[in-house]
C-alpha cells in the first residue's frame, strides 16, 4: 500500500483483523457447521432446519415431457417453458422476467400471489397465442419459492420465515401452495402446482441431471443455501415415517440460519448492526454475513463509520448523504471497485463518483478497494465452510457442487477464494493435480430442476410410490392414461 497514511493504515489493519478468517477459524466454523446440520435432523431439530423436500433421488435421464417453472427469488419473477429432451441433459427453455415490484415485496399475500398468478397468465397467453388456456390445463407447474418451507410432502410448504428482506403478513406458518393455487384460480389459469421447490434443490437436481457428479447444490446470491441428498437413516426426524434406510431424500438445508446463537462466527459491529436493523432481528445469522444482499450494506456501514467515528481523515468535508441510505448498494458495488485493475484505481474512482457520490483521493480508494476485498473474501471463506461441513458430515472425498447466483457468477475472484479456502480446510495436499471437490457453475434450478423435479414427482405417482405427495394431489395430478405429458 504505498502512500498510504498512517491513520489510514492503521484503519485498514483494524478492517483486516475484523473481517478475515484464518485457517484455523475457518475450521472450528466448519466443525460446529457439521455438527449443527447433524442437530437439525434430530428429532429435536436444531438452529439449522434441514427441510427434508420430498423430492427423492436423483433424475434417471429419462425424464421427458413440456412443464411450466415459475421462479420467485429476491429481485425477478420468471416464468419458463421446459421442455425436457429425448437425451440425458437435453432442454429446451422459453421464458420471460418480470421485475417483483419492491411494494409487493412487503404488501399483502394477496397482492404478492395474484401478482404471479398474473405473470404466469401473461406468459401463457403470449407464447400460446392460439391456444385457449382451457387448453393448457394438462401442463405441470413447477413453483420455485426460495425461503424456508416446512414440507410435509412435495406439494406443500408451510413457510417457516421471510429471509432477504420480504415481510408479508399473512404468509409465515401458512402453507403457500394453496394460497397461490387460489391466485391461479382467480385469474381463470387452469394449471396444477406439481411441487413446490428451493432454489438450491433446483440446482442440485438440474446440475446432476448434466453432470452426474454432483452431489450438493448451492446457491451464492441475494440469499445463501444450500441443498444435498440424505439416506432416510440419518434422518431421526422422518423415523415415524418408516422408510427404507437408505430411502434417498433432498434436503434444503436452509443453512442461512446457522450460529443464531453466536457461539462461533466473528461478527463485526456492522454485521450487529444489519441484524438488529433488519425485518427479523436474531435470524439468518450466517446468510446476513455471506449473501448479496447484506454485502452492500456491511460496506456501506464501514464506510459511514469512518468518516463518523474514527480518528482518520477520510472524506474528509464531503456530503456523503448518499452513503447514508440503507440498503442503498448491493453486492454489484464491491466486484465493480475491486475488478479496477490499475494502480491508483482511478477507474473504481470515477465509479465511486457516480455510485457512492464521493471524491475519493488514491489513498483513500485504496482504503475503499481493500475493504471491498476485505468482506468479499470473508464471504467466500464462510461459503467454503458450508460445503466443507456438508462434505465431511456425507463423507464426499470428490464431488462437483453446482453453484449459482450473482456472487458465484459475477463477483470477480469468488469461485477462487471459495475454492481456496477449501483447500486449506479440506487440508488437500499441494501436489494434487485437480481439486478433488469442486464447486462449478450449475445449470438453471429454477427453470430446468423446477421442471425435473416435477416430472419427478408424476413419475414416481404413476409407479404408485406416493410417499411425500399429497393426497389429494395424487389423484388430481395424473389425467387418465393416453393423455397429458409423459
Ligand atoms: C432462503 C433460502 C434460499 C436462499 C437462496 C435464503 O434466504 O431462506 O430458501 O435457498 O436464500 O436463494
Amino acid at each position: 500500500m504505498a502512500n498510504v497514511p498512517t491513520d489510514l493504515m492503521d484503519q485498514i489493519r483494524r478492517f483486516e483483523e475484523m473481517f478475515t478468517l484464518e485457517i484455523p477459524k475457518c475450521k472450528e466454523i466448519t466443525e460446529r457447521f457439521e455438527s449443527e446440520l447433524t442437530k437439525g435432523l434430530s428429532k429435536e431439530g436444531g438452529t439449522i432446519p434441514m427441510n427434508p423436500t420430498w423430492v427423492v433421488g436423483y433424475p434417471t435421464g429419462d425424464e421427458q415431457g413440456t412443464y411450466l417453472a415459475i421462479d420467485m427469488g429476491g429481485t425477478n419473477l420468471r416464468v419458463c417453458e421446459v421442455e425436457l429432451g429425448q437425451e440425458r441433459g437435453s432442454f429446451d427453455i422459453t421464458q420471460s422476467k418480470y421485475l417483483l415490484p419492491e411494494e409487493v415485496k412487503t404488501g399483502s399475500a394477496e397482492q404478492l400471489f395474484d401478482f404471479l398468478a398474473d405473470c404466469v397468465k401473461q406468459f401463457l397467453v403470449s407464447n400460446h397465442e392460439d391456444q385457449d388456456l382451457e387448453e393448457l390445463s394438462d401442463l405441470h407447474l413447477g413453483f420455485t419459492f426460495s425461503y424456508p418451507c416446512e414440507q410435509h410432502a412435495i406439494d406443500h410448504g408451510i413457510l417457516q420465515r421471510w429471509t432477504k428482506g420480504f415481510d408479508i403478513a399473512g404468509v409465515e406458518g401458512q402453507d403457500v401452495v394453496p394460497m397461490f393455487e387460489e391466485a391461479l384460480e382467480r385469474k381463470g389459469v387452469p394449471i396444477k402446482i406439481a411441487a413446490l421447490i428451493n432454489d438450491t434443490t433446483g440446482t442440485l437436481i438440474a446440475s446432476a441431471y448434466t453432470d452426474p457428479r454432483t452431489r450438493i447444490g448451492c446457491i451464492f446470491g441475494t440469499g445463501c443455501n444450500a441443498a444435498y441428498m440424505e439416506e432416510a437413516q440419518y434422518i431421526p426426524k422422518l423415523e415415524h415415517m418408516n422408510l427404507p434406510p437408505d430411502f434417498p431424500i433432498a434436503i434444503n438445508c436452509e443453512w442461512g440460519a446457522f450460529d443464531g446463537e453466536h457461539k462461533v462466527l466473528p461478527r463485526t459491529p456492522y454485521d450487529i448492526i444489519i441484524d438488529k436493523e433488519s425485518p427479523r432481528p436474531g435470524q439468518q445469522t450466517f446468510e446476513k454475513m455471506v449473501a448479496g444482499l447484506y454485502l452492500g450494506e456491511i460496506f456501506r456501514l464501514a464506510l459511514v463509520d469512518l468518516v463518523k467515528n474514527q480518528p482518520v481523515k477520510f472524506l474528509e468535508g464531503q456530503d456523503i448523504s448518499a452513503l447514508e441510505k440503507p440498503y442503498e448498494f448491493d453486492s454489484s458495488v464491491l466486484s465493480e471497485i475491486e475488478s479496477d485493475p490499475n494502480e491508483n484505481l482511478w477507474e473504481a474512482g470515477e465509479y465511486m463518483k457516480k455510485k457512492l457520490k464521493i471524491n475519493a483521493n488514491e489513498a483513500e480508494r485504496k482504503l475503499i478497494r481493500r475493504l471491498a476485498e476485505l468482506i468479499g473474501t470473508r464471504a467466500a471463506r464462510l461459503a467454503a465452510c458450508g460445503v466443507a461441513a456438508i462434505c465431511n458430515k456425507k463423507g464426499y472425498k470428490s464431488c462437483h457442487v453446482g453453484a449459482d447466483g450473482s456472487l458465484f457468477n459475477k463477483y470477480p475472484g469468488f469461485p477462487e477464494r471459495n475454492a481456496q479456502a477449501l483447500r486449506e480446510i479440506l487440508d488437500w495436499p499441494s501436489s494434487v493435480k485437480e481439486d478433488p471437490i469442486q464447486v462449478v457453475t450449475a445449470e438453471d434450478g429454477s427453470g430446468v430442476g423446477a421442471a425435473l423435479i416435477a416430472a419427478l414427482t408424476l413419475k414416481r405417482i404413476r409407479k404408485g410410490i406416493h410417499q411425500g405427495v399429497s393426497v389429494s394431489r395424487k389423484n388430481s395430478l395424473i389425467p387418465p392414461v393416453g393423455e397429458g405429458n409423459h
